[in-house]
């Protein structure tokens, strides 16, 4: 693996690698002093044009619990905003000897370009509307785990993720998360539906091979995981929907919804959430919440991804 740039670029065998691997870091996490020798004399630069706390801090994190030398640069800290063009930034840092690249941009395909430039590894850690593949496969690790611990099924084998049933809600016009998590989740072989109010589903998006419905209701109690995405203002300019207090009865998970959830069913959150319209406290919080294990799980998935393309062999 060169790249990680799409979640749909990854087969089966190099996503349940990921999560393989991703699972021997996770005891890390839980070790007093969390260091590997993996990746001694490597440097990563963590590149974030966009704003971020998760993605950004645990992308260091498993660079840094990993020996590798990490180093941030931001919009505002970085020549970009004297006037010079990614390219050049992007050429002028791979001259210095950088071996992986975690670009997150505003520009949807900004990141495959860049990669297209530089002699380096590239992570794709968001980019516009278009994806964020290690999201995905922090979803699928913590959803994994979930289904193992429910189901006696083993958080080993790719077996768990088939039949299972994720509807994925929410503003889906504006997220990369839902277009990675599509792709990925196919890979896996569980069945997706997506809901969101029509003016939130991107267009051609009955191409997607996947189901696609605006009533939440019609698909609560089929679902092993509901994944409720975020409504991203800061992408919506003009009214996507009449008012907040609709969206959150239609889309939101209140707790008479909640109540219909089968058992075992896991509730989802990539994070940052807007408590009170996509999500409500009681969803974020109850006892089948997975939102601070994908947390948990971001830090482990990101050492993994690092590790399979920079810990190999130099071929
Ligand atoms: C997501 C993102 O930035 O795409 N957040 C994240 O990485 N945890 C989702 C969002 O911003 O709503």
């Amino acid at each position: 693996m060169r790249h990680l740039l799409s979640a749909g670029d990854l087969s089966l065998a190099e996503a349940t690698s990921i999560l393989d691997v991703a699972e021997e870091m996770h005891t890390i996490q839980s070790r007093q002093i969390k260091k590997l020798p993996t990746l001694r004399g490597r440097t990563v630069i963590n590149m974030f044009f966009e704003d971020s706390t998760r993605t950004r801090t645990s992308f260091e994190m498993a660079g840094k619990w990993m020996s590798a030398d990490t180093i941030n640069i931001s919009t505002k800290g970085s020549s970009t905003s004297k006037g010079e063009s990614l390219r050049d930034t992007m050429l002028t840092l791979d001259a210095m000897g950088t071996d992986c690249f975690v670009i997150r941009h505003g520009s949807s395909g900004a990141v495959a370009q860049a990669a297209s430039w530089v002699r380096a590894h590239v992570v794709n850690a968001g980019d516009g509307t278009h994806e964020h593949p290690t999201q995905a496969l922090l979803d699928a690790f913590a959803m994994r785990r979930h289904f193992g611990t429910v189901d006696e099924s083993g958080t080993g084998g790719d077996e768990v993720f088939a039949g299972k049933r994720i509807a994925i809600v929410g503003d889906l016009l504006h997220s990369r998360v839902v277009r990675s998590n599509v792709l990925l989740q196919r890979t896996l072989g569980s069945s997706v539906t997506l809901v969101a109010p029509p003016t939130l589903l991107p267009t051609g998006v009955e191409q997607w091979g996947v189901g696609v419905t605006s009533d939440l209701d019609e698909v609560i109690e089929g679902a092993d995981v509901v994944m409720m995405l975020r409504v991203q203002r800061e992408r919506m300019h003009g009214g996507f929907f009449p008012t907040e207090r609709e969206y959150t009865e239609l889309y939101g998970l209140p707790p008479q919804r909640l109540a219909r959830l089968k058992p075992g069913a896991a509730i989802c959150h990539p994070g940052p959430m807007n408590r009170g319209l996509e999500i409500s406290s009681e969803a974020a919080d109850a006892a089948n919440s997975l939102i601070l294990e994908q947390v948990t799980a971001g830090v482990s998935v990101r050492m993994s991804v690092l590790y399979h393309l920079l810990g190999g062999s130099p071929e």
